[in-house]
């Protein structure tokens, strides 16, 4: 088993990976059971692959366990799903020594976190992801949050699990877009922090059947714990985790969200992120043509038909949101990612021609 300490002072936590991990959850959580509630949130289709089997080990080991589910999509993200599991808590009796386990996607993994930060107040909570995106972004950093009808992500929270537990070997029922929308962050870590790690990944891909995923959930774990540890707040170094994401956004935001995933919409964005590197002079263009070599063995949506003015104003949206400054992620070189404010809104659109 592969551990990673993310490191925060009282608040640090491990992240353990490996293939099998889940049924060995019980007995790396036995020190923690004290008798109190333990409340699996989940979906319904994720209890019957693993949540239903992880419950049963659970009680075997004296564990008191039961679960919520929540339902599929961003819709999960609502107030009023967020208001439901609450409720379900109370009538459930449980109190402020539960614990929550988080299992399954980002979706899960952000409102089960919210409602853990905020269930009387907070109580303890474990992220056990079962997508390659939650296993390798959002599990990790303690963002979580809802969405509302004025925007994604604008009710929420940092707070920190008391661990992550990461089984790979899961990532075998997920679909393959599913699959591939993970790889997006996946190429983002190799890119902005890592290029041995990006060329590395860019043999995997030749034969993504293949792909270990073991192995590279484990560096991007790496990556992102170390980004986290030095940066909780996103007050610098954590920006660079948006790589590809401001293009990126834009492009769920327009498209409709549930239209394109968010790590191919990722992968989009990193091909305009690296044009406009390359024409700030920041990025050499043999270096530009490899990233783009790398993004091009993944199968992406067809975006030719989005609208440049519509991409900019959702651009600007984001930008208002974010005190009225853009920080764009640049690559001065692969694995060397930086921030630039030098980065114009006609840049922006003009990149849009490297993926229309
Ligand atoms: N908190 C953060 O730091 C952070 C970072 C990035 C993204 N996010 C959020 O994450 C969300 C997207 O998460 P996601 O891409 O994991 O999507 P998701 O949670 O919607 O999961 C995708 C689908 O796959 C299914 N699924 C999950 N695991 C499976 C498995 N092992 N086998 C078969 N099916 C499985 C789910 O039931 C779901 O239908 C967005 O809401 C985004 O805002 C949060
Ligand atoms: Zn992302």
């Amino acid at each position: 088993m592969k551990t990673i300490e993310l490191k925060l002072g009282e608040r640090s936590y491990d992240i353990h990976v490996e293939s099998g991990l889940l049924k060995k959850i019980p007995s790396i959580l036995a020190d923690q059971n004290h008798g109190q509630k333990w409340i699996i949130i989940s979906q319904y289709n994720l209890m019957e692959l693993f949540g239903f089997d992880l419950m049963s080990k659970l009680k075997k080991e004296g564990f008191e366990c039961d679960y919520i589910t929540l339902p599929i999509g961003e819709a999960a993200k609502s107030m009023n799903e967020f208001s439901r599991a609450i409720s379900q808590m109370i009538e459930m009796k449980c109190d402020r020594s539960t614990t929550i386990l988080a299992l399954g996607g980002g979706v899960v993994g952000d409102v089960a976190g919210f409602v853990a930060s905020s269930f009387m107040r907070g109580i303890e909570y474990y992220q056990i992801p079962t997508t390659l995106l939650a296993m390798v972004d959002s599990s990790i950093g303690g963002k979580t949050g809802i969405n509302i009808a004025e925007g994604k992500n604008l009710v929420g929270s940092i707070y920190q699990p008391q661990g992550v537990l990461i089984d790979p070997a899961i990532l075998e029922s997920l679909p393959r877009e599913e699959v591939i929308s993970g790889l997006g962050e996946v190429i983002k870590y190799g890119a902005i922090r890592d290029v041995e790690f990006l060329n590395n990944i860019s043999e995997w891909l030749d034969d993504i059947d293949s792909f270990p995923f073991e192995k590279a959930v484990q560096r991007a774990c790496e990556i992102k714990a170390e980004i986290v540890s030095l940066d909780e707040r996103e007050d610098g170094l954590r920006k660079l985790l948006n790589f590809g994401h401001t293009v990126g956004h834009a492009l769920e935001a327009h498209l409709g969200f549930g239209r394109i995933r968010h790590g191919e919409a990722v992968l989009l964005g990193m091909k305009c992120a690296g044009w406009i590197s390359e024409q700030l002079g920041f990025l050499s263009p043999l270096e530009n043509k490899s990233l783009n070599k790398i993004i091009d063995k993944l199968t992406l949506p067809n975006v030719s038909k989005v609208d440049p003015n519509t991409i900019l104003s959702f651009v600007k949206k984001d930008k208002k949101v974010r005190n009225g400054i853009l920080h764009f992620v640049v690559l001065d070189a692969l694995g060397k990612g930086n921030t630039s404010e030098l980065v114009s809104e006609t840049l922006i659109m003009n990149s849009l021609k490297v993926i229309r």
